[in-house]
């Protein structure tokens, strides 16, 4: 199997790898998390995205094309230069919302419906208000994320802190995970009808 025959890339893809190289954005996601994630949307018929860490709109553009016609799809990003690229590409596509917003703030006040899938691409969502964040997963609904593995722009220190993550979700027991040391090192999680470990622990 040659994993690299990447055969179903988005036609909005193209227009905004240029656009994305013009302004010299350095933290594109690559085509394997693409391809898995256009995978898992078409898998959710209807269905409810949250994607958190927009950029230029590389990954979107696989989520929107693995959607069908009555999903929907929220992508938040801080970076209104980045956020530009991928709202013009979306423009007329009304399955998308980009949001301009720090994703942390956007969490705590968001009070909407709960998401099928959720790609946590940016500090928040990932690195902090986890919790907030899985609460919105419905049950059977997919949390991902990806730069699991070592990456070269990690800051010192931040190998502990995808450990404390990483262990953060081994120990709930609401979620199933599977960890991926492929693409940039992925963990895709489902999550469960069980109570999750935190509120027990609240609980107590
Ligand atoms: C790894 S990049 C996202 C890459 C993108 N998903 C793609 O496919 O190319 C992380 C993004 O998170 C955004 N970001 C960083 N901190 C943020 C915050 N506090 N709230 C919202 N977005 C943030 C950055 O502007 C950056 O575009």
């Amino acid at each position: 199997m040659n994993d690299a025959n990447i055969l179903d890339i988005p036609p909005s893809y193209t227009a905004i790898k240029n656009q994305t190289a013009a302004i010299g954005f350095t933290m594109p996601s690559d085509l394997y998390v693409g391809t898995l994630l256009k995978t898992l949307a078409t898998s959710k018929t209807g269905g409810r995205f949250l994607e958190l860490g927009t950029g230029t709109g590389l990954s979107l553009a696989w989520l929107v094309n693995g959607m069908d016609e009555a999903a929907r799809i929220i992508s938040v990003d801080n970076n209104p230069e980045v956020l530009k690229i991928a709202s013009q590409a979306f423009d007329n596509d009304e399955r998308v919302t980009t949001v301009c917003a720090d994703g942390e703030q956007w969490l705590s006040q968001y009070q909407g419906d709960m998401f099928d899938l959720i790609f946590a691409d940016a500090w928040p969502g990932k690195y902090s208000v986890i919790e907030k964040t899985l609460n919105l997963l419905k049950i059977g609904g997919f949390y991902v994320i990806d730069d699991m593995q070592p990456q070269p722009n990690w800051p010192e220190g931040h190998q502990e802190k995808a450990s404390r993550l990483i262990a953060y979700l081994e120990e709930r027991d609401d979620l199933h995970l599977s960890k991926l040391n492929w693409s940039t090192g992925l963990i895709i999680v489902a999550k469960t009808n069980k109570e999750s470990f935190s509120i027990k622990l609240r609980q107590k």
